[in-house]
């Protein structure tokens, strides 16, 4: 199998009325787990990584790695630049051999959100990647600190903002919010309709963690193709982390980073079977 551009996945999700997960990564252990179970279920996925994390993890690092590990994959995977902000960002990721990108302009009038993502589409083509893009506002925040305001996607400009800019993807904004929810969010499923209705753009869901498995295939059912997890796997690698240093008088390494791997494998393995819209769980 291979790395393969995100709009390939999008499109066989799209046939098989499923969502593909996009799981962020930020070390080794987070990749290796990944793929350990995208392999085991014979199931295609996006490995990402955000802007925001690049303090942690830098893109030097992480991006030859992370491309390394999809060509090598059983499966095929896709590598994709998460929320970039800037458009140099999105030019070295496309440059190491990304093979997708997000440009996260909803924070800019919808104007310049369209003259800004018109750019990256340009750019984008150039390397034959897939370009996302998101309208209205996710709430929470991706680790910069400031807590973002929900604000609903409207139909009427997610139409103009497709037919605009010719993305592949487009990231809503129904209620959903970046990190674990304080109570379970109330997802404007009316809303998700509606532009479902207006858009022929595969449809992103960030903010996946903490979402229910019911209000994930709803979601699917009204055209959601790619969805955003990356607290479940942080938290579940720190849980398994913290266990096995609890259970060892003195930690070994080695044992350290199978549990990091372990914890990740767990999270990305029980999403993907839900986003496959398996009946048996
Ligand atoms: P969570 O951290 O809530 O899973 O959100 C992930 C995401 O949307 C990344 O863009």
């Amino acid at each position: 199998m291979a790395l393969v551009p995100m709009k390939v996945l999008l499109e066989n999700a799209e046939k098989n009325n499923i969502a593909v997960g996009a799981f962020s990564v930020g070390n080794m252990e987070m990749v290796m787990g990944a793929l350990a179970a995208s392999e085991e279920l014979n199931t295609p996925i996006i490995l990402q990584i955000a802007e925001v994390r690049l303090k942690n993890s830098p893109l030097e690092l992480m991006g030859p790695m992370m491309i390394s590990a999809a060509k090598n994959a059983r499966t095929d995977i896709a590598v994709h630049l998460d929320h970039g902000l800037k458009f140099e960002t999105v030019q070295k990721a496309l440059d190491m051999g990304f093979t997708s990108v997000m440009f996260d302009g909803s924070l800019l009038p919808l104007e310049e959100n369209i003259q800004a993502v018109r750019r990256v589409r340009k750019a984008a083509d150039l390397y034959g990647a897939t370009v996302e893009a998101e309208l209205g506002v996710v709430g929470g925040n991706e680790g910069e600190g400031k807590a973002h305001e929900v604000l609903c996607t409207s139909p009427d400009d997610a139409k103009l903002f497709c037919d605009e800019t010719g993305i592949d993807a487009l990231a809503v904004a129904i209620g959903n919010a970046h990190g674990n929810y304080p109570v379970l969010p109330q997802l404007r499923f009316d809303v998700l309709d509606d532009i479902n209705k207006m858009v022929e753009t595969p449809l992103v869901l960030h903010g996946g963690t903490g979402i229910t498995d019911e209000m994930f295939r709803q979601a699917i059912m009204l055209g959601i193709r790619k969805i955003n997890i990356a607290t479940a796997s942080f938290d579940s690698l720190a849980l398994r982390a913290s266990e096995y240093c609890k259970s060892r008088e003195k930690a070994n390494y080695f044992e350290l980073s199978a549990a990091e791997a372990e914890g990740v494998y767990e999270n990305v393995r029980k999403h993907i079977r839900i986003f496959n819209m398996q009946s048996d769980i």
